[in-house]
Protein backbone atom coordinates (compact mmCIF):
# COMPACT_ATOMS: atom_id res chain seq x y z
CA UNK A 1 0.00 0.00 0.00
CA UNK A 2 1.36 3.67 -0.94
CA UNK A 3 3.09 5.14 2.27
CA UNK A 4 0.74 7.99 3.70
CA UNK A 5 1.91 11.67 3.56
CA UNK A 6 0.90 14.42 6.07
CA UNK A 7 -1.93 17.42 5.44
CA UNK A 8 -4.28 18.99 6.95
CA UNK A 9 -7.87 18.48 6.83
CA UNK A 10 -10.58 21.63 7.51
CA UNK A 11 -13.42 19.30 9.73
CA UNK A 12 -15.87 21.72 8.24
CA UNK A 13 -15.19 21.99 4.66
CA UNK A 14 -12.87 18.62 4.43
CA UNK A 15 -10.57 21.16 2.56
CA UNK A 16 -6.76 20.38 2.08
CA UNK A 17 -3.99 22.11 3.27
CA UNK A 18 -0.31 21.51 2.86
CA UNK A 19 0.66 23.41 6.27
CA UNK A 20 -1.31 23.94 9.37
CA UNK A 21 -2.61 27.27 9.39
CA UNK A 22 -5.11 29.31 11.60
CA UNK A 23 -8.27 29.69 8.72
CA UNK A 24 -9.13 27.48 6.34
CA UNK A 25 -8.90 28.49 3.12
CA UNK A 26 -11.54 27.20 1.20
CA UNK A 27 -14.58 27.75 3.75
CA UNK A 28 -13.21 30.66 6.07
CA UNK A 29 -14.00 28.70 9.39
CA UNK A 30 -11.29 29.35 12.26
CA UNK A 31 -9.19 26.51 14.27
CA UNK A 32 -10.85 23.77 11.88
CA UNK A 33 -7.66 22.49 10.15
CA UNK A 34 -6.84 18.59 11.61
CA UNK A 35 -3.30 16.64 11.10
CA UNK A 36 -4.64 13.62 8.66
CA UNK A 37 -2.38 11.25 7.31
CA UNK A 38 -3.49 10.36 4.06
CA UNK A 39 -2.96 8.93 1.38
CA UNK A 40 -0.08 10.09 -1.06
CA UNK A 41 -2.12 10.68 -3.83
CA UNK A 42 -5.54 10.50 -5.26
CA UNK A 43 -6.43 6.64 -6.54
CA UNK A 44 -6.26 6.79 -10.06
CA UNK A 45 -6.03 4.38 -13.07
CA UNK A 46 -2.11 3.26 -13.33
CA UNK A 47 0.25 3.80 -10.90
CA UNK A 48 2.59 6.92 -10.11
CA UNK A 49 5.51 4.97 -9.54
CA UNK A 50 5.23 2.64 -12.36
CA UNK A 51 6.40 4.68 -15.56
CA UNK A 52 4.58 4.28 -18.72
CA UNK A 53 4.88 5.36 -22.15
CA UNK A 54 1.96 6.65 -24.03
CA UNK A 55 0.37 3.95 -26.48
CA UNK A 56 -1.42 4.42 -29.59
CA UNK A 57 -4.70 5.29 -28.77
CA UNK A 58 -6.00 3.00 -31.62
CA UNK A 59 -3.76 0.29 -30.66
CA UNK A 60 -5.28 -0.24 -26.56
CA UNK A 61 -8.35 -2.44 -26.19
CA UNK A 62 -10.62 -2.70 -23.89
CA UNK A 63 -11.47 -6.26 -22.96
CA UNK A 64 -15.27 -7.20 -22.93
CA UNK A 65 -14.02 -9.68 -19.40
CA UNK A 66 -13.37 -6.13 -17.83
CA UNK A 67 -16.84 -5.43 -17.33
CA UNK A 68 -18.68 -7.54 -15.27
CA UNK A 69 -22.82 -7.86 -16.37
CA UNK A 70 -24.40 -7.74 -13.45
CA UNK A 71 -27.15 -10.05 -14.70
CA UNK A 72 -29.86 -7.70 -13.42
CA UNK A 73 -31.37 -5.84 -16.59
CA UNK A 74 -32.07 -2.30 -15.22
CA UNK A 75 -29.13 -2.39 -13.20
CA UNK A 76 -26.20 -3.05 -16.73
CA UNK A 77 -28.58 -0.68 -18.51
CA UNK A 78 -27.66 2.41 -16.24
CA UNK A 79 -23.93 1.53 -16.17
CA UNK A 80 -23.83 1.07 -19.52
CA UNK A 81 -23.36 -2.83 -19.78
CA UNK A 82 -21.89 -3.66 -16.14
CA UNK A 83 -19.52 -2.40 -13.70
CA UNK A 84 -15.61 -2.01 -14.91
CA UNK A 85 -12.88 -3.77 -12.95
CA UNK A 86 -11.54 -1.23 -10.49
CA UNK A 87 -14.11 1.25 -10.42
CA UNK A 88 -15.73 2.82 -7.43
CA UNK A 89 -19.29 3.29 -7.50
CA UNK A 90 -21.38 5.19 -4.87
CA UNK A 91 -24.77 4.27 -5.07
CA UNK A 92 -26.50 7.29 -2.88
CA UNK A 93 -30.22 7.67 -2.16
CA UNK A 94 -32.64 9.10 1.00
CA UNK A 95 -32.82 6.45 3.77
CA UNK A 96 -35.02 3.60 3.29
CA UNK A 97 -35.53 4.12 -0.80
CA UNK A 98 -33.81 0.75 -1.16
CA UNK A 99 -29.78 0.83 -1.83
CA UNK A 100 -28.80 -1.92 0.87
CA UNK A 101 -32.03 -3.96 -0.72
CA UNK A 102 -30.49 -3.61 -4.49
CA UNK A 103 -26.92 -4.34 -2.94
CA UNK A 104 -28.09 -7.37 -1.39
CA UNK A 105 -29.53 -8.66 -4.98
CA UNK A 106 -26.50 -7.54 -6.91
CA UNK A 107 -24.06 -9.62 -4.73
CA UNK A 108 -26.08 -12.50 -5.14
CA UNK A 109 -26.23 -12.39 -8.69
CA UNK A 110 -22.27 -11.89 -8.76
CA UNK A 111 -21.49 -14.45 -6.26
CA UNK A 112 -22.95 -17.12 -8.28
CA UNK A 113 -19.40 -16.41 -10.63
CA UNK A 114 -17.10 -14.73 -8.30
CA UNK A 115 -16.68 -14.10 -4.26
CA UNK A 116 -18.60 -10.69 -3.50
CA UNK A 117 -17.79 -9.47 0.09
CA UNK A 118 -20.97 -7.47 1.56
CA UNK A 119 -19.55 -5.11 4.26
CA UNK A 120 -22.34 -3.23 6.74
CA UNK A 121 -21.63 -0.67 9.32
CA UNK A 122 -25.46 -0.36 9.59
CA UNK A 123 -27.16 -3.34 10.08
CA UNK A 124 -25.59 -6.52 12.27
CA UNK A 125 -25.62 -10.38 10.70
CA UNK A 126 -28.80 -11.21 11.91
CA UNK A 127 -30.06 -8.56 10.09
CA UNK A 128 -28.55 -9.36 6.89
CA UNK A 129 -29.31 -12.89 7.24
CA UNK A 130 -32.92 -12.44 7.41
CA UNK A 131 -32.40 -10.03 5.00
CA UNK A 132 -30.94 -12.25 2.49
CA UNK A 133 -33.41 -14.98 3.22
CA UNK A 134 -36.16 -12.58 2.31
CA UNK A 135 -35.07 -11.48 -0.72
CA UNK A 136 -34.07 -15.20 -1.00
CA UNK A 137 -30.34 -14.12 -1.83
CA UNK A 138 -28.85 -17.60 -1.48
CA UNK A 139 -25.03 -17.94 -2.62
CA UNK A 140 -22.13 -19.98 -1.64
CA UNK A 141 -19.57 -17.17 -2.51
CA UNK A 142 -21.37 -14.32 -0.66
CA UNK A 143 -19.63 -13.07 2.48
CA UNK A 144 -20.77 -10.64 4.96
CA UNK A 145 -18.83 -8.22 6.96
CA UNK A 146 -20.31 -6.44 10.45
CA UNK A 147 -17.75 -3.73 10.54
CA UNK A 148 -17.12 -0.09 9.81
CA UNK A 149 -13.64 0.18 10.81
CA UNK A 150 -11.84 0.80 7.21
CA UNK A 151 -8.66 -0.63 8.40
CA UNK A 152 -9.87 -4.46 9.07
CA UNK A 153 -11.83 -3.95 6.62
CA UNK A 154 -8.67 -3.29 4.18
CA UNK A 155 -6.58 -5.87 5.98
CA UNK A 156 -9.74 -8.31 5.73
CA UNK A 157 -10.10 -8.03 1.58
CA UNK A 158 -6.24 -7.68 1.28
CA UNK A 159 -6.49 -11.48 2.60
CA UNK A 160 -9.15 -12.26 0.26
CA UNK A 161 -8.48 -13.56 -3.52
CA UNK A 162 -10.55 -13.72 -6.61
CA UNK A 163 -13.12 -11.18 -5.51
CA UNK A 164 -15.77 -9.71 -8.01
CA UNK A 165 -17.12 -7.25 -5.87
CA UNK A 166 -17.01 -5.45 -2.73
CA UNK A 167 -19.89 -3.52 -1.12
CA UNK A 168 -19.45 -0.83 1.37
CA UNK A 169 -22.43 0.23 3.34
CA UNK A 170 -22.31 2.89 3.49
CA UNK A 171 -19.69 5.68 3.49
CA UNK A 172 -20.87 7.39 6.08
CA UNK A 173 -20.96 4.67 8.72
CA UNK A 174 -17.20 3.82 7.85
CA UNK A 175 -14.09 5.30 9.29
CA UNK A 176 -10.65 5.15 9.87
CA UNK A 177 -8.26 5.85 12.81
CA UNK A 178 -5.80 7.66 10.39
CA UNK A 179 -8.09 10.16 9.62
CA UNK A 180 -9.46 12.60 11.89
CA UNK A 181 -13.33 13.23 12.66
CA UNK A 182 -16.20 11.12 13.71
CA UNK A 183 -18.07 9.13 11.02
CA UNK A 184 -19.26 10.95 8.57
CA UNK A 185 -17.05 13.86 8.73
CA UNK A 186 -15.89 15.27 5.48
CA UNK A 187 -12.42 14.17 6.45
CA UNK A 188 -13.16 10.87 7.00
CA UNK A 189 -15.44 10.38 3.67
CA UNK A 190 -12.46 11.49 1.68
CA UNK A 191 -10.40 9.47 3.60
CA UNK A 192 -12.70 6.46 3.60
CA UNK A 193 -13.43 6.33 -0.50
CA UNK A 194 -9.90 7.48 -1.07
CA UNK A 195 -8.64 4.31 0.45
CA UNK A 196 -11.46 2.26 -1.05
CA UNK A 197 -10.46 3.59 -4.60
CA UNK A 198 -6.85 2.78 -4.27
CA UNK A 199 -8.30 -0.88 -3.50
CA UNK A 200 -10.63 -0.90 -5.72
CA UNK A 201 -7.75 0.37 -8.46
CA UNK A 202 -4.89 -1.99 -7.29
CA UNK A 203 -6.60 -5.27 -7.07
CA UNK A 204 -8.94 -4.77 -10.57
CA UNK A 205 -12.19 -5.08 -8.28
CA UNK A 206 -15.14 -3.11 -8.49
CA UNK A 207 -16.19 -1.17 -4.92
CA UNK A 208 -19.49 -0.15 -4.68
CA UNK A 209 -20.16 2.23 -1.61
CA UNK A 210 -23.87 3.43 -0.33
CA UNK A 211 -24.05 7.26 0.46
CA UNK A 212 -26.74 9.12 2.11
CA UNK A 213 -28.52 11.89 0.27
CA UNK A 214 -30.00 15.30 0.89
CA UNK A 215 -33.48 16.77 0.63
CA UNK A 216 -32.71 18.42 -2.62
CA UNK A 217 -30.73 15.37 -4.12
CA UNK A 218 -27.47 16.53 -3.52
CA UNK A 219 -24.80 13.52 -2.21
CA UNK A 220 -24.52 13.96 1.57
CA UNK A 221 -20.84 14.87 2.22
CA UNK A 222 -17.79 16.84 0.55
CA UNK A 223 -18.34 17.51 -3.21
CA UNK A 224 -14.96 16.16 -3.75
CA UNK A 225 -16.53 12.97 -3.34
CA UNK A 226 -18.00 12.74 -6.45
CA UNK A 227 -14.24 13.54 -8.21
CA UNK A 228 -12.85 10.39 -6.03
CA UNK A 229 -15.65 8.20 -7.90
CA UNK A 230 -16.04 6.93 -11.36
CA UNK A 231 -19.55 6.30 -11.01
CA UNK A 232 -22.51 8.29 -9.46
CA UNK A 233 -26.15 6.38 -9.07
CA UNK A 234 -29.00 7.85 -7.75
CA UNK A 235 -31.57 5.72 -6.51
CA UNK A 236 -34.77 7.45 -6.21
CA UNK A 237 -38.09 6.98 -5.58
CA UNK A 238 -41.55 8.61 -3.66
CA UNK A 239 -41.92 7.09 -0.35
CA UNK A 240 -46.11 6.62 -0.59
CA UNK A 241 -45.13 4.57 -3.75
CA UNK A 242 -43.19 1.32 -4.84
CA UNK A 243 -41.61 2.91 -7.73
CA UNK A 244 -37.76 3.21 -7.83
CA UNK A 245 -35.57 4.57 -10.24
CA UNK A 246 -32.09 4.42 -10.70
CA UNK A 247 -30.05 6.89 -12.67
CA UNK A 248 -26.41 7.90 -12.76
CA UNK A 249 -25.61 11.39 -12.39
CA UNK A 250 -22.11 10.64 -13.70
CA UNK A 251 -20.17 7.97 -15.06
CA UNK A 252 -16.42 8.25 -16.36
CA UNK A 253 -16.84 4.79 -18.19
CA UNK A 254 -20.48 4.65 -19.73
CA UNK A 255 -23.07 7.34 -20.22
CA UNK A 256 -25.82 9.46 -17.96
CA UNK A 257 -28.58 8.64 -19.73
CA UNK A 258 -29.98 5.27 -19.46
CA UNK A 259 -31.99 4.88 -16.15
CA UNK A 260 -33.52 1.43 -14.45
CA UNK A 261 -36.97 1.05 -13.03
CA UNK A 262 -37.67 -0.96 -10.53
CA UNK A 263 -40.63 -1.66 -8.55
CA UNK A 264 -40.27 -2.54 -4.04
CA UNK A 265 -42.02 -5.78 -3.68
CA UNK A 266 -42.12 -7.97 -0.22
CA UNK A 267 -39.42 -9.98 -1.72
CA UNK A 268 -37.41 -7.15 -2.56
CA UNK A 269 -36.66 -4.96 -5.88
CA UNK A 270 -38.61 -6.39 -9.10
CA UNK A 271 -37.43 -4.91 -12.85
CA UNK A 272 -40.28 -3.06 -14.64
CA UNK A 273 -39.35 -3.88 -17.88
CA UNK A 274 -42.32 -2.31 -19.53
CA UNK A 275 -42.23 0.86 -16.65
CA UNK A 276 -45.67 2.20 -19.11
CA UNK A 277 -47.74 -0.15 -19.52
CA UNK A 278 -47.52 0.09 -15.40
CA UNK A 279 -47.78 3.51 -14.86
CA UNK A 280 -50.70 3.56 -17.33
CA UNK A 281 -52.35 0.59 -15.76
CA UNK A 282 -52.26 2.97 -12.04
CA UNK A 283 -53.35 5.88 -14.43
CA UNK A 284 -56.93 7.23 -13.62
CA UNK A 285 -58.45 10.06 -16.44
CA UNK A 286 -59.25 12.69 -13.87
CA UNK A 287 -59.22 16.74 -13.96
CA UNK A 288 -55.81 17.79 -13.54
CA UNK A 289 -53.90 14.83 -14.94
CA UNK A 290 -52.27 14.39 -18.08
CA UNK A 291 -50.24 11.68 -19.61
CA UNK A 292 -46.41 12.27 -21.38
CA UNK A 293 -44.28 10.37 -23.18
CA UNK A 294 -40.59 11.44 -22.07
CA UNK A 295 -37.43 10.45 -23.19
CA UNK A 296 -35.21 8.77 -20.56
CA UNK A 297 -31.87 8.38 -22.61
CA UNK A 298 -32.58 6.20 -25.28
CA UNK A 299 -35.64 4.95 -23.42
CA UNK A 300 -39.47 6.45 -24.50
CA UNK A 301 -41.32 6.29 -21.37
CA UNK A 302 -45.15 7.28 -20.12
CA UNK A 303 -45.26 9.51 -17.23
CA UNK A 304 -48.24 11.23 -15.09
CA UNK A 305 -48.74 14.91 -14.41
CA UNK A 306 -51.04 15.94 -11.93
CA UNK A 307 -51.93 19.51 -11.00
CA UNK A 308 -54.23 20.80 -8.59
CA UNK A 309 -55.58 24.25 -8.97
CA UNK A 310 -57.66 25.97 -5.97
CA UNK A 311 -59.47 29.49 -4.69
CA UNK A 312 -56.45 30.62 -2.65
CA UNK A 313 -58.62 32.20 0.59
CA UNK A 314 -55.05 34.19 0.88
CA UNK A 315 -53.33 37.65 -0.86
CA UNK A 316 -50.37 35.67 -2.09
CA UNK A 317 -50.99 32.20 -4.32
CA UNK A 318 -48.60 29.35 -3.69
CA UNK A 319 -46.83 27.73 -6.54
CA UNK A 320 -45.17 24.16 -5.75
CA UNK A 321 -43.88 21.79 -8.04
CA UNK A 322 -42.70 18.45 -7.36
CA UNK A 323 -40.60 16.19 -9.65
CA UNK A 324 -40.74 19.43 -12.36
CA UNK A 325 -38.69 22.49 -13.12
CA UNK A 326 -40.17 25.16 -10.83
CA UNK A 327 -39.05 27.96 -13.07
CA UNK A 328 -40.18 26.06 -16.09
CA UNK A 329 -43.80 25.30 -14.64
CA UNK A 330 -43.86 29.30 -13.70
CA UNK A 331 -43.42 30.09 -17.24
CA UNK A 332 -45.92 27.95 -18.35
CA UNK A 333 -48.46 29.32 -16.01
CA UNK A 334 -47.82 32.61 -17.51
CA UNK A 335 -48.42 31.28 -21.18
CA UNK A 336 -51.55 30.26 -19.90
CA UNK A 337 -52.98 33.26 -18.53
CA UNK A 338 -51.91 35.31 -21.49
CA UNK A 339 -52.72 33.03 -24.35
CA UNK A 340 -54.42 30.18 -22.59
CA UNK A 341 -57.13 32.13 -21.37
CA UNK A 342 -56.73 30.92 -17.90
CA UNK A 343 -57.45 32.80 -14.85
CA UNK A 344 -54.52 31.71 -12.94
CA UNK A 345 -53.87 34.74 -10.76
CA UNK A 346 -56.14 33.65 -7.63
CA UNK A 347 -55.48 29.68 -7.53
CA UNK A 348 -52.98 27.97 -5.70
CA UNK A 349 -51.22 25.53 -7.81
CA UNK A 350 -49.68 22.61 -7.28
CA UNK A 351 -48.17 20.42 -10.21
CA UNK A 352 -46.12 17.11 -9.46
CA UNK A 353 -45.27 13.79 -11.48
CA UNK A 354 -46.96 10.71 -10.32
CA UNK A 355 -44.61 7.68 -8.98
CA UNK A 356 -41.83 9.66 -7.24
CA UNK A 357 -40.46 10.12 -11.40
CA UNK A 358 -38.82 13.35 -12.31
CA UNK A 359 -38.75 15.21 -15.75
CA UNK A 360 -36.97 18.58 -16.87
CA UNK A 361 -36.61 18.25 -20.46
CA UNK A 362 -38.65 20.56 -22.32
CA UNK A 363 -40.96 18.42 -23.71
CA UNK A 364 -42.83 18.04 -20.03
CA UNK A 365 -44.09 21.64 -21.13
CA UNK A 366 -47.52 20.40 -22.83
CA UNK A 367 -48.53 17.90 -20.42
CA UNK A 368 -48.33 20.56 -17.36
CA UNK A 369 -50.21 23.37 -19.41
CA UNK A 370 -52.85 20.63 -20.29
CA UNK A 371 -52.96 19.03 -16.82
CA UNK A 372 -53.13 22.52 -15.16
CA UNK A 373 -56.05 24.02 -18.23
CA UNK A 374 -57.45 20.68 -17.02
CA UNK A 375 -57.64 21.05 -12.94
CA UNK A 376 -58.37 24.61 -13.36
CA UNK A 377 -61.72 23.93 -15.63
CA UNK A 378 -62.89 21.22 -13.75
CA UNK A 379 -62.84 19.03 -16.72
CA UNK A 380 -60.96 15.85 -17.46
CA UNK A 381 -58.43 15.62 -20.55
CA UNK A 382 -60.20 12.94 -23.10
CA UNK A 383 -58.97 9.36 -22.05
CA UNK A 384 -56.34 8.03 -24.57
CA UNK A 385 -54.49 11.07 -25.29
CA UNK A 386 -50.65 11.81 -24.59
CA UNK A 387 -48.91 14.64 -24.54
CA UNK A 388 -45.39 15.96 -25.39
CA UNK A 389 -44.08 19.36 -26.98
CA UNK A 390 -42.35 22.62 -25.66
CA UNK A 391 -44.51 25.43 -25.23
CA UNK A 392 -42.82 28.93 -26.36
CA UNK A 393 -43.87 32.04 -24.68
CA UNK A 394 -45.62 33.26 -27.41
CA UNK A 395 -47.70 30.35 -26.96
CA UNK A 396 -46.93 28.06 -29.69
CA UNK A 397 -45.96 24.41 -29.80
CA UNK A 398 -42.49 23.72 -30.52
CA UNK A 399 -41.47 20.31 -31.47
CA UNK A 400 -38.97 18.39 -29.40
CA UNK A 401 -36.04 15.86 -29.92
CA UNK A 402 -37.11 11.89 -29.88
CA UNK A 403 -40.66 12.63 -31.38
CA UNK A 404 -40.64 9.68 -33.56
CA UNK A 405 -39.96 7.70 -31.29
CA UNK A 406 -42.53 8.53 -28.99
CA UNK A 407 -45.10 9.16 -31.51
CA UNK A 408 -44.59 5.37 -32.01
CA UNK A 409 -44.33 4.49 -28.22
CA UNK A 410 -47.86 6.12 -27.78
CA UNK A 411 -49.14 4.17 -30.20
CA UNK A 412 -47.86 1.04 -28.92
CA UNK A 413 -49.47 1.79 -25.52
CA UNK A 414 -53.05 2.45 -27.71
CA UNK A 415 -52.68 5.85 -26.95
CA UNK A 416 -52.91 9.17 -28.94
CA UNK A 417 -49.76 11.37 -29.16
CA UNK A 418 -50.54 14.86 -29.31
CA UNK A 419 -47.65 17.56 -29.90
CA UNK A 420 -46.59 20.00 -32.20
CA UNK A 421 -47.90 18.50 -35.42
CA UNK A 422 -51.47 18.50 -33.76
CA UNK A 423 -51.77 21.72 -32.99
CA UNK A 424 -50.05 25.03 -33.07
CA UNK A 425 -50.88 27.04 -30.14
CA UNK A 426 -51.88 26.30 -27.18
CA UNK A 427 -55.07 28.41 -27.31
CA UNK A 428 -55.91 25.83 -30.18
CA UNK A 429 -54.95 22.85 -28.36
CA UNK A 430 -57.04 24.00 -25.34
CA UNK A 431 -60.02 25.08 -27.64
CA UNK A 432 -59.72 21.49 -28.83
CA UNK A 433 -59.58 19.35 -25.88
CA UNK A 434 -62.01 21.06 -23.67
CA UNK A 435 -64.64 23.00 -25.16
CA UNK A 436 -65.86 26.55 -23.82
CA UNK A 437 -66.22 26.83 -20.31
CA UNK A 438 -67.40 29.26 -17.59
CA UNK A 439 -64.48 29.34 -16.42
CA UNK A 440 -62.55 30.78 -18.79
CA UNK A 441 -61.67 34.33 -18.36
P1 LIG B 1 -33.24 -0.52 2.52
O1 LIG B 1 -32.67 -1.32 1.44
O2 LIG B 1 -32.86 -0.86 3.91
O3 LIG B 1 -33.03 1.03 2.30
P2 LIG B 1 -31.70 1.91 2.42
O4 LIG B 1 -30.55 0.99 2.47
O5 LIG B 1 -31.74 2.76 1.18
O6 LIG B 1 -31.85 2.74 3.64
O7 LIG B 1 -34.81 -0.63 2.32
C1 LIG B 1 -35.62 -0.36 3.35
C2 LIG B 1 -37.08 -0.35 2.96
O8 LIG B 1 -37.42 -1.28 1.99
C3 LIG B 1 -37.86 -0.67 4.18
O9 LIG B 1 -38.77 0.39 4.36
C4 LIG B 1 -38.54 -1.94 3.88
C5 LIG B 1 -38.53 -2.05 2.41
N1 LIG B 1 -38.36 -3.41 1.92
C6 LIG B 1 -39.36 -3.99 1.19
O10 LIG B 1 -40.43 -3.42 0.97
N2 LIG B 1 -39.18 -5.26 0.71
C7 LIG B 1 -38.04 -5.97 0.94
O11 LIG B 1 -37.92 -7.11 0.48
C8 LIG B 1 -37.00 -5.34 1.70
C9 LIG B 1 -35.72 -6.07 2.00
C10 LIG B 1 -37.20 -4.08 2.17
MG1 LIG C 1 -29.24 0.70 4.05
Amino acid sequence: MAKPKVVFICSECGGEHLRWQGKCQHCGQWNTLKEVKTASSSATFGSSTERKKPQKLSKLAVSKAKITSVGIEEFDRVLGGGMVVGSVLLLSGSPGVGKSTLLLQVAGKIAQKTPVVYISGEESEEQIVERAKRLRVEADNLYFLAQSNLDFILSELNDMEDLGLVIVDSLQTTASENATGSSGSPSQIKYVATELSRFAKENGVPVVMTGHITKNFSIGGPKFLEHIVDVVLIFEGDRFSSMRILRATKNRLGGTSEVGIFEMEDRGLVEVKDPSEAFLKEHKVAPGSALMIAMEGTRPILLEIQALTSGSGYKYTKRTTQGLSRKRTLLILAVLEKFGRQNLSRSDIFVKTSFGMRVFEPAADLAIAVAVASSQLKKPVPAKTCFFGEVGLNGEIKSVVGDKERIKHAKKLGLKPIGADDFPTIQELLAGLFTASSNTK
